[in-house]
């Protein structure tokens, strides 16, 4: 496969060449899901919600990209969750993994040609904001991509526009409706607390960010930043999928000299995540019933 994407040259994700995934996995599967769900680092167990799953490993459909990140399955789960059809990605792929971002997007297409009309995207970040916890739900409200300022995007390259047109807007990108859902979920839990609204930023990793770094991105207005997440998001809006993002607040980060020995480390990431999974799946899975309530 190529490691990056020249017009004029064959699309590796033109709907074209996807297509015999796609049949692979129909191959296996007769689960026609409508709903995908991205699983973020220690988010995994969100597939056990999942009722007569089927896995399918990312290594065993042909030109998939394959996941090593820690925390990561690499595995599609297809199943019915509270009776709704869904694919679960039990674990993502990331740039820092020497992924280009058009393969770590992938699979969001081929769920697309898969049927899905809407994308749940969790991922776990660092809080920057102060009045975040850790333990927090932050919903994306929007994005600062410093992936797109620094002219990276997994949508630079040839545009097939059987998924989308060339140049699209983001106002859009999380749907106030979907926040609104997930906000109201929050309440009906006693989790409205923690269920808060926020700006996500990105950084390729795979180091944690400098203090300095930090610093720019709270003058800019980031509330949290993470590794992943909203490379999906954009490839999800651009074929007209509708997002809901959330990610969970596993750390905070200290944005003052004088806090260095304050370090954020991947072991409490893994921790953190572990710990809220039970929360996050009755949130995930009260919001999924009312998705299927309001057949959206
Ligand atoms: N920074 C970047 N990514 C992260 C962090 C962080 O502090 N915590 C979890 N993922």
């Amino acid at each position: 496969m190529h490691s990056y994407r020249v017009s004029g040259q064959d699309d590796p994700v033109s709907k074209e060449n996807l297509m015999p995934m796609v049949a692979h996995i129909q191959q296996l599967t007769d689960v026609k899901p409508l709903l995908g769900i991205i699983c973020g680092s220690g988010l995994g167990g969100l597939a056990e919600l999942v009722d007569n799953p089927t896995f399918i490993s990312y290594k065993d459909i042909p030109g998939f990209p394959v996941s090593t990140a820690p925390g990561h399955k690499g595995r599609l789960v297809f199943g019915l969750l509270d009776g709704y059809p869904v694919v679960l990605m039990q674990g993502r792929l990331h740039s820092y993994e020497g992924i280009p971002l058009w393969q770590v997007t992938l699979p969001v297409r081929v769920m697309k040609l898969l049927g899905i009309n809407t994308i749940i995207v969790t991922n776990a970040v660092g809080g920057i904001n102060q009045s975040l916890q850790v333990g927090d739900i932050m919903l994306v409200r929007d994005h600062l991509n410093l992936f797109a300022l620094g002219g990276d995007s997994p949508l630079r390259g040839p545009n097939d526009e059987a998924f989308g047109p060339r140049f699209f807007s983001v106002n859009t990108l999380y749907g106030e409706k979907l926040r609104e859902i997930a906000k109201e979920t929050g309440k009906e839990l006693g989790l409205q607390h923690r269920v808060k609204e926020g700006i996500l930023t990105i950084t390729g990793g795979p180091n944690f960010e400098s203090i300095a770094e930090l610093r720019l991105f709270k003058m800019a207005g980031a509330d949290a930043v993470g590794m992943s997440n909203i490379p999906e998001c954009l490839v999800a809006h651009h074929c007209g999928i509708q997002v809901l993002s959330f990610s969970l607040i596993t750390n905070m980060c200290s944005v003052d000299y004088g806090c260095e020995l304050q370090e954020p480390n991947a072991e409490e990431v893994l921790e953190v995540g572990e710990r809220c999974t039970e929360d996050l799946c009755n949130f995930v899975k009260s919001i999924v019933k009312k998705i299927q309530n309001l057949n959206m």
